[in-house]
């Protein structure tokens, strides 16, 4: 039996690692074969972070982290080679997202960009590199995202079963996926982590609560959960897609200016109730019961889980885990499959999902040669 090695190279807006996964597509049923984080150094972290705000030189700041993202996937990807023990020569392509660092997918013209340079990982890698999934759906009229529906479609529908799959990373991201297997709908739900993570780095110095400990010390206050549900972004239909942008440190501090008289964990606590409602609010109109399938990095955090299964007493809520795949990885291998597509000249995007005026072959080559 030929092997068929894709990479997945994968980095979302938490920024809290690089995601590299190498997976075999030769049998129906994606094989998981070896994974690898990589930390993000910290002046590349406080880099992309600048850059994901609109500043001063902006170009030359770009220019460089470009290149120095594409450097520090391609220590990932060699990493991951290094632990599989399979030689490189036998993996077909690396399907890389890349940093995004500005999305801005509702403007007259509309945008996306994510950086980590292609012909960068190519060359220090020696592996052919797929990218830039997201900007054909934009120029079709979509908004380029959310892309992993068609792979949880995919990997993951059940006949007569009703399932959502939730990706809770910095933005969460939800597939539902009807028992007749015909429809499927996707769409941003809004912060997943990005919001506790902000107010966790910036109140306590942490890079995020652990298992959503501090957010259990303190009290949800219902004023503020309420205004913060009422961002207009939550009663937006969809097709529709967020990111830092829209739910930023600034707009959080600006929603807490009334109500400086809390304490920062019931800040913590209301933070996560938001998370958890915004979900379950999008998920509520969809089907009223199934099953819930949770990945991301948010499927690590047991408050949130205990809230969200609280919240849903109708759906089956477990981890990506229950279905065989390891939450952290889902994304990881989601892009792999979307380097498998490209190479195999398939369409990998939904319409209907991200809104474009139709399906389409996402992505572009960078040979290693
Ligand atoms: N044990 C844990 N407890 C609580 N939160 C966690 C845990 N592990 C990971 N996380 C959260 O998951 C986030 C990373 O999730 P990830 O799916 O990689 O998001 P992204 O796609 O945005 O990179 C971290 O920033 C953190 O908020
Ligand atoms: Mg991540």
């Amino acid at each position: 039996m030929t092997h068929a090695y894709f990479i997945g190279l994968m980095s979302g807006t938490s920024m809290d690692g690089i995601d590299a996964v190498l997976v075999d597509f030769s049998n129906n049923k994606p094989k998981l074969i070896a994974t690898h984080t990589e930390a993000i150094p910290e002046h590349l972290f406080k880099g992309l972070q600048r850059l994901s705000q609109p500043s001063t030189d902006e170009i030359n700041r770009l220019g460089r982290l470009d290149r120095q993202v594409g450097q520090a996937f391609a220590k990932s990807v060699n990493e991951l080679i290094t632990k599989s023990c399979i030689d490189k020569k036998h993996v077909i392509a690396i399907g890389s997202h890349g940093q995004t660092v500005r999305h801005m997918p509702n403007l007259e013209v509309s945008f996306t960009l994510q950086i980590g340079d292609p012909n960068t990982i190519a060359v220090e890698t020696g592996i052919d590199v797929i990218a830039d999934f997201r900007r054909k759906d934009v120029a079709l009229g979509g908004q380029g995202a959310p892309l992993v529906p068609a792979f949880h479609q995919k990997v993951f529908a059940k006949k007569d079963t009703e399932r959502v799959i939730l990706n809770i990373g910095g933005i969460a991201n939800i597939t539902y996926l009807s028992a007749n297997g015909e429809q499927v709908i996707g769409f941003d739900t809004g912060p997943g982590n990005a919001l506790i993570d902000a107010w966790i780095q910036q109140t306590q110095n942490q890079p995020f609560d652990q298992d959503g400990q501090w957010a259990e010390l303190g009290t949800t206050n219902p004023e503020l959960l309420k205004h913060l549900l009422s961002h207009v972004y939550f009663s937006q239909p969809h097709p529709k897609s967020t990111g830092k942008e829209l739910f930023s440190r600034a707009w959080l501090e600006q929603q807490l200016s009334d109500y400086s008289h809390l304490n920062a964990e019931d800040i913590q606590s209301t933070l996560l109730d938001m998370c958890c409602q915004s979900i379950v609010d999008a998920i509520s109109p969809l089907s009223q019961r199934g099953e819930l399938f949770v990945c991301g990095g948010g499927a690590r955090n047991a408050a949130l889980m205990k809230r969200l299964t609280n919240l849903l007493p109708d759906y089956q809520v477990e981890t990506t885990e229950a279905l065989g795949v390891e939450p952290q990885w889902v994304e990881g291998i989601a892009f792999a499959w979307l380097a498998y597509r490209y190479h195999n000249n398939l369409p990998a995007s939904l319409p209907e999902v991200t809104g474009a005026s139709r399906e389409a072959i996402l992505g572009a080559r960078f040979p290693a040669a």
